[in-house]
């Protein structure tokens, strides 16, 4: 698994721009996989900006979210179902039925579990998924464990990501305790994987992605086992990175 490096974030954002773009116009009913947080919120402004010009056409793909926080309604600012239709939804100009969360205020959320998994199925699979990576190497919601989960599932959020999380709540102690994920197989499934990695806070963890051994201590690293990954980071990301690893 190697690194592209790109100078900065932005960079980082067009190269990855270009990459999703391609999956699109190559098969313009694509099934996307799609991270929330900081990392993609760039590319996903400009996935944006290129439908709105006419570069391309997004309005035939489906998405399935890597995951949502359990408690909060899908209205609440901080949950991922506002996030992602406020970042790229709305201006892709997608309708709910193309854009599938997992529903953290599922009554039957073992139910809802088992349900994404089946979906994801029922819709050929993830032709691409965009992945961030936590500073502790989690992807999606898949936190550092003894074993990789392979289906989605409930997840107790690590100390370390709640504290990294609380920035988008008024405080740690309204940051939730616990989220829907998919799983490492949902993940590993995906045709193709794009992980994104910016600045200097996700260096160690990037490292132990790309170059350390593969354990569930560190869930991204699993993606060295698969064959279609593109790795973009920016310079502050790869730091620490032995330059056998860059491309
Ligand atoms: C969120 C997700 C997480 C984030 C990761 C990095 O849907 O899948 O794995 O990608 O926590 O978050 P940021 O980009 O905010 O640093």
């Amino acid at each position: 698994m190697k690194v592209r490096v790109t100078d900065t974030y932005e960079d980082m954002s067009d190269a990855a721009l270009s990459f999703v773009v391609d999956q699109v116009r190559h098969k313009p009913d694509s099934v996307l996989g799609l991270a929330a947080g900081s990392t993609p919120l760039l590319l996903y402004q400009k996935m944006c900006d290129a439908m709105k010009e006419g570069t391309v056409d997004f309005s035939r793909i489906r998405t399935f979210c890597l995951d949502e926080y359990i408690g909060l309604s899908p209205e609440a600012p901080q949950s991922y179902h506002s996030f992602m239709k406020k970042e790229l939804f709305d201006g892709l100009g997608l309708p709910p039925e193309r854009t599938r969360i997992p529903d953290g205020m599922a009554a039957d959320i073992a139910r809802e579990c088992a349900m994404y998994g089946a979906e994801i199925e029922a819709a050929g699979g993830i032709d691409l998924v965009i992945l961030g990576i936590g500073q502790n190497a989690h992807i999606g919601f898949n936190e550092p464990g003894d074993t990789f989960v392979p289906e989605t599932h409930v997840v107790e959020l690590s100390e370390a990501t709640r504290q990294a999380n609380a920035r988008f709540f008024d405080s740690l102690e309204e940051t939730p305790h616990w989220a829907v994920s998919m799983g490492i197989r949902d993940i590993m499934l995906s045709r193709n994987i794009l992980l994104l990695a910016s600045g200097a806070g996700k260096t160690e963890a990037l490292y132990q992605a790309v170059c350390g051994d593969i354990t569930p201590k560190a869930p991204a690293s699993i993606l060295q086992l698969h064959r279609n990954v593109l790795v973009l980071a920016d310079k502050a990301a790869v730091a620490r990175m032995p330059t056998k690893y860059l491309d």
